[in-house]
């Protein structure tokens, strides 16, 4: 059977697949935060003609059903169809990323005074050439050079194979090219190469970032950005998991994103005009199940009480056992992970802010798809992750989607009629909201009094903005002949219970640590979402402490900060061991106030209003 697409594309359909496995099979790629599970309600898709069976319309409305709409990955095709993949449905994989990073890098480096000391060292070799009197081994004759300098090295099969060609090709004069942490020597270059270049690579669950640094300036000379597209498998943590282990589907997984890399890597190297193979070494920093999965490792007892990770801290591998597109032989450092849901990003987080260095308290928060906590200084270090969920990324939000053109980002509302006005990215027409249009939504919403303390939708027939549909009472943001863009009860639920789960998160390690919020000296703010994140309405909807603004320091991706930082110093690198070593994970839902905290903070701003003093005083 084929599906035809209103551009006249078309692809072939099985009748045991359904719409969503077909199209991922072609390179077909939706909106799919469940991963195809029929929950999320974001793999629309409109059928034009021919027969089908959806076995669950889940999340749809009546509207849309009468219209043909069905859920991809619960419909199969009993006949050629033809169809039409909605806008909001899309998923935009591939797009550059709009990066903002500082180009004062290479002073951030400076700053932390340690020498510069790459993965890999080189030795300027020269050996006799061998004689009928001096006739020992090529491997002897290099080995007997080392001892004169002090020098033990482990030697692998592969080093041995090309080792009497290399040492005769070079004329018995070469760069022996080594890795420092094993002493294992890797490769043999002729004594005039080129430079050498490293990659620092952040490996989001929503995004990738790659730096190509000049590692003889320490310069980085090019940036490149993608989505993950693990993302067409679901949008978090937990349902990749699911996909990797109970579907066998583990390799796909590492092969997304091993691609993505490669792919932002091929570019930049055009661009740049540089061999692969002048890049020789690479550090990855991601969450402990992004790091997991790229090293195809069983990330199943993750999700799984006790929650243990197959490892946190990764021996240093090769590039060719990676799959990457560099130097084969080039080391691939892992910056280690701490416990199951806080990783080696985070542990990036601490070296970058430099919290580990300080005597000052200070909080990290990293807001992306989950929401990771540290709290502490040079002496200690507690961090926690809250089960935020990825709605502030458009998961679980009826009409949520990430921060691409035709988010709305910024709310206001006109208090007599509470008539919303939009700012939408790339001023077009909205087809969604985003993370930081949801935080602005519902301080707005709060303020001018469409919600309640609790969060509930007050009902007003006066407006014309609150609406009763089958699902309860929603607040439209905008409507065209298509669709309409609202914010459900549902929606606004889920939201305070993502910020209530920060909030509680904050508190409760605060109070383990026996520490008050006016303690603390900083507070980090890193994640891509976090650069957006208007604190004001972050601190009126009770997700961020009420502290002064000027406390707050937005310090944007410091996963791959921290990824650079560990690319260049091995000084660094160790310290990171340290800091993932020194930081004591605590885990929230074990914690018997944990639930006190968080039903708490589940109030706007909160239940104790004396914690959000400016709040109060906007209000009275
Ligand atoms: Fe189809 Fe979520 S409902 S992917």
């Amino acid at each position: 059977m084929k599906i035809t697409f209103v551009d006249g594309k078309s692809i072939e359909i099985t009748k045991n697949e359904t719409l969503y496995e077909a199209f991922l099979r072609t390179g077909i790629y939706l909106s799919a935060s469940c991963g195809g599970a029929g929950t999320c309600g974001k793999c629309k898709v409109r059928i034009i003609e021919g027969k089908y069976e959806c076995k669950n319309y889940g999340k749809l409305s009546y509207k849309d059903i009468e219209k043909g709409i069905v859920l991809a990955c619960q419909t199969y095709a009993l006949s050629n169809l033809k169809v039409e993949i909605l806008k909001e449905s899309k998923l935009t994989i591939g797009d550059k990323i709009a990066l903002s990073y500082t180009k004062k890098l290479k002073e951030l480096f400076l700053s932390y005074n340690v020498k510069i000391s790459p993965l890999i060292e080189k030795l300027n070799v020269e050996l006799p050439q061998p004689t009928i009197d001096d006739n020992i081994s090529d491997l002897q004759r290099l080995n007997r050079y080392l001892e004169e300098k002090d020098l033990k090295f482990m030697f692998q099969r592969k080093f041995l194979k090309n080792l009497s060609d290399d040492l005769r090709k070079n004329n018995w004069q070469f760069n022996l090219c080594w890795q420092k942490d094993n002493m294992e020597a890797l490769y043999i270059e002729p004594l005039n190469s080129k430079k050498d270049y490293g990659i620092a690579i952040d490996i989001g669950t929503t995004t990738i970032v790659v730096y190509l640094v000049d590692l003889s300036n320490i310069q980085v000379i090019d940036v490149g950005s993608t989505y993950n597209s693990q993302i067409r498998y679901g949008d978090d943590v937990i349902t990749r998991i699911i996909y990797a282990t109970e579907n066998g589907k583990l390799k796909d997984l590492r092969y997304a994103v091993v691609s993505d890399i490669n792919d932002i890597l091929d570019n930049m190297f055009r661009r740049i005009k540089i061999e692969p193979s002048a890049v020789t070494s690479a550090v990855i920093s991601g969450n402990t199940t992004m790091t997991h999965l790229f090293w195809e490792l069983n990330p199943a007892y993750i999700r799984e009480e006790p929650y243990i990770p197959t490892a946190n801290i990764f021996p240093i591998w090769k590039a060719s056992e990676a799959g990457l597109h560099i130097h084969p032989e080039a080391p691939v450092y892992t910056i280690p992970c701490v416990a199951s849901y806080v990783g080696g990003d985070i542990v990036s987080g601490v070296i970058a802010t430099k919290i580990h260095r300080k005597p000052e308290i200070s909080l990290f928060i990293d807001i992306g798809t989950n929401g990771e906590i540290v709290i502490g200084n040079n002496e200690l270090l507690v961090t926690a992750a809250c089960s935020a969920g990825p709605c502030f990324e458009g998961g679980g939000i009826k009409c949520g989607m990430r921060a691409i053109e035709g988010a709305i980002e910024l709310i206001e509302i006109i208090p007599e009629t509470f008539e919303p006005k939009l700012k939408v990215i790339g001023n077009t027409n909205p087809i969604g909201i985003c993370g930081s249009g949801m935080i602005s939504a519902v301080s707005e919403m709060f303020l001018k009094g469409v919600i309640d303390q609790k969060g509930k939708i007050i009902k007003n027939s006066n407006s014309n903005y609150i609406k009763e549909a089958e699902e309860g009472l929603e607040y439209l943001l905008f409507s065209s002949s298509d669709r309409d863009i609202v914010l459900t009860q549902v929606d606004i639920d889920n939201l305070i219970r993502a910020k209530g789960a920060i909030y509680a998160g904050i508190s409760l390690l605060l109070k383990e640590l026996g520490f008050t919020y006016e303690m603390i000296d900083k507070v980090y703010i890193a994640g891509g979402f976090g650069n957006y994140i208007d604190i004001k309405k972050a601190i009126i909807m009770g997700m961020l402490p009420d502290l002064p603004e000027d406390k707050f320091q937005f310090v944007g991706n410091t996963s791959v900060l921290g990824a650079y930082l560990c690319l260049l110093s091995e000084e660094l690198r160790k310290e990171a061991e340290k800091v993932s070593s020194m930081m004591t994970y605590i885990e929230l839902s074990i914690k018997s106030n944990y639930m006190d905290e968080f039903m708490s903070a589940l109030f706007l701003p909160h239940t104790d209003t004396n914690q959000f003093p400016s709040v109060m005083s906007f209000l009275s």
